[in-house]
């Protein structure tokens, strides 16, 4: 059977465990993984711009002894119709793994149905799972824990990235505080289906409205862009009901009454959803962050191919 990763969900909470473990080996260099990926190639599908997420796979590739080819749709025969059907029972002919950053979920559930080889999720308009898995690790890192911890997530809560977070501190049994405005809330449903399939997890998310109720005692305050990729024809209207209320400052972050530490996926927009002086600020984990980014890729290509 072939597995995939397409959501924070396809994941159990000891597979979670283990990823993140395998992390720390891998980044210290007591698991030795390089070369062994020699001769396997991992196509890359991107339908939006990407930094971090584009070149630490493709760096992960390199260092496992492996390669990637960059394949962005505008340059595929998909974007003068060709099938998703197609593509995956060819694309599967030719590599060993499959990676894609696309709009709708359901192209990558698609591309995933006909794959022949692991499909990856770099991101979609419902979640973002390989960011969060990563950004589990950093916590780790950082706390040298992550049970007992309380995350507070502010702003949009109605993305991708919040989504898979929710997903993933439900599965670990962390503690999460969402604060957005109503109208850019994570939905009902999707917090109805999470306390469905954890028994428990409802004691351990709460949404807020006021950002320095959520925060309080949080560990972590973890934030993302108002104006995800797709959405920038509501820019204006989102900006007005985000500023300033949901902005992380310095005074948000001095309120929580611990030491606690600024995350964001990134890219950032500075004056926007954070401002400089926390994302520049001693509190601030975010480089440490987009750097594990690469290291927990490695991990997850490995165990996705069988490796680990
Ligand atoms: N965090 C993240 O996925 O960044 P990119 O959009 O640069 O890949
Ligand atoms: N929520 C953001 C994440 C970027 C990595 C977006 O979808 O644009």
């Amino acid at each position: 059977m072939v597995m995939h990763f397409l959501s924070v969900w396809d994941f159990t909470r000891d597979e979670i465990y283990k990823i993140v473990s395998l992390t720390e080996n891998i980044k210290d260099g007591s698991i030795d993984v390089k070369g062994v990926l020699e001769g396997k190639i991992m196509g890359m599908i991107f339908e939006k711009p990407s930094t971090r997420t584009r070149v630490s796979f493709e760096v992960a590739m390199k260092q496992l002894g492996g390669d990637a080819i960059y394949l962005p749709t505008s340059s595929l025969q998909v974007s003068r119709g060709e099938s998703i059907k197609d593509t995956a029972k060819v694309l599967s002919r030719y590599l060993d793994i499959l990676m894609a950053r696309v709009y709708r979920h359901e192209t990558l559930v698609e591309l995933a149905r006909y794959s022949d080889i692991p499909v990856i999720n770099g991101l979609s308009d419902l979640e973002h799972p390989v960011q969060i898995i990563s950004d589990f690790y950093t916590i780790y890192e950082h706390f040298g824990r992550l049970y007992g911890l309380k995350i507070s997530y502010i702003g949009d809560s109605d993305n991708n990235v919040a989504r898979s977070l929710a997903i993933g501190c439900a599965q670990l049994g962390l503690e999460l505080s969402i604060a957005s405005p109503e109208k850019y809330s994570i939905s009902r449903e999707f917090l109805d289906e999470i306390f469905e399939k954890v028994p428990g997890s409802e004691k351990l998310i709460k949404v807020y409205e006021d950002p320095y109720e959520a925060v309080r005692d949080a560990d972590v305050i973890y934030t993302d862009t108002f104006v995800s990729m797709g959405m920038e024809s509501e820019a204006e209207e989102r900006l007005k009901t985000f500023l300033p209320r949901y902005q992380v400052t310095m005074d948000l972050l001095r309120s929580t009454g611990k030491d606690t530490v600024f995350m964001h996926c990134l890219p950032a927009h500075r004056g926007h959803e954070v401002t400089d002086e926390v994302i520049d600020s001693e509190y601030s984990i975010v480089y440490d962050q987009a750097e594990n980014r690469l290291h927990t890729q490695k991990t997850i290509i490995l165990y996705l191919m069988g490796y680990l």
